[in-house]
């Protein structure tokens, strides 16, 4: 059984009500690290956030296993995404007031576990190379060193599938290696199912498989 399968999926935006995904099945298995790739309004962010349920299909499915995001009760549904989806932004809205380290474990704090998570937190910030700056500030960090951070946040609840939108898309070359590097080791070592939307040819190319999109529908010569 697939890890996350979308069929006929559709959705339309906008008081035009805008056709911006048109009929997109595809799989994903367990433990599959993807990219997600296409032109500058091709639909990549519109489907990343259907898929991760911070959105809704017009028309069509999105299944977490067997279920139907769509047949989930609130409460199911906020389980689903707060235990089991992690996710990464372009920019890393980290709390400006809080440390690193603070940061990272404010889903833990949200879930009421914080205590227990602070050595996590510790190997996660240690993972992303910033052990020796736990307990900076965001402000005392450059933008490579704050999506590090952000990553770690995304990872602290061990999400199963991690949504990442362009999250090299602010940094140069050798920091996007070095996310790349992380990504690859999170997939490795905890068999995330990771999804990243990315420009990158590069970086797309590292992952397992592309997903590519071209004016809302999946590329079949790519696929
Ligand atoms: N709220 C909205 N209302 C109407 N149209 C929208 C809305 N959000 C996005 N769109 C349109 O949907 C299309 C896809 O947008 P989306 O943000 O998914 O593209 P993208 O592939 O992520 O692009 P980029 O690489 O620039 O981030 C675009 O044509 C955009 O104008
Ligand atoms: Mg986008």
């Amino acid at each position: 059984m697939s890890a996350l399968k979308v069929v006929n999926l559709e959705k339309e935006l906008g008081v035009q009500k805008s056709l911006i995904l048109k009929k997109i099945n595809f799989e994903v298995n367990e433990g599959e690290f993807v990219s997600l790739t296409g032109k500058s309004g091709s639909g990549k962010s519109t489907l990343l956030y259907v898929l991760s349920t911070l959105d809704w299909p017009t028309r069509g499915q999105v299944f977490y296993g067997d279920h139907d995001v769509q047949s989930l009760s609130s409460k199911e549904l906020h389980s689903l995404r707060n235990e089991n989806i992690g996710f990464v932004f372009q920019f890393h809205y980290l709390l400006p007031e809080l440390t690193a380290l603070e940061n990272v474990l404010m889903p833990a704090r949200k879930a009421g576990i914080l205590e227990e998570k602070i050595p996590f937190a510790q190997n996660l910030l240690e993972l992303v190379g910033l052990g020796e700056r736990m307990d900076f500030l965001p402000r005392e960090l450059s933008g490579g060193q704050s999506q590090r951070v952000s990553i770690a946040r995304s990872l602290i609840m061990n999400p199963k599938f991690l949504f990442a939108d362009e999250p090299t898309g602010s940094l140069d070359s050798a920091n996007s290696k070095l996310i790349l590097d992380i990504f690859k080791e999170i997939n490795q070592d905890y068999q995330t199912t990771i999804i990243m939307v990315t420009h990158d040819a590069d970086l797309a190319q590292a992952t397992d498989r592309q997903i590519h999109l071209v004016d809302g529908t999946l590329d079949s010569m790519k696929f």
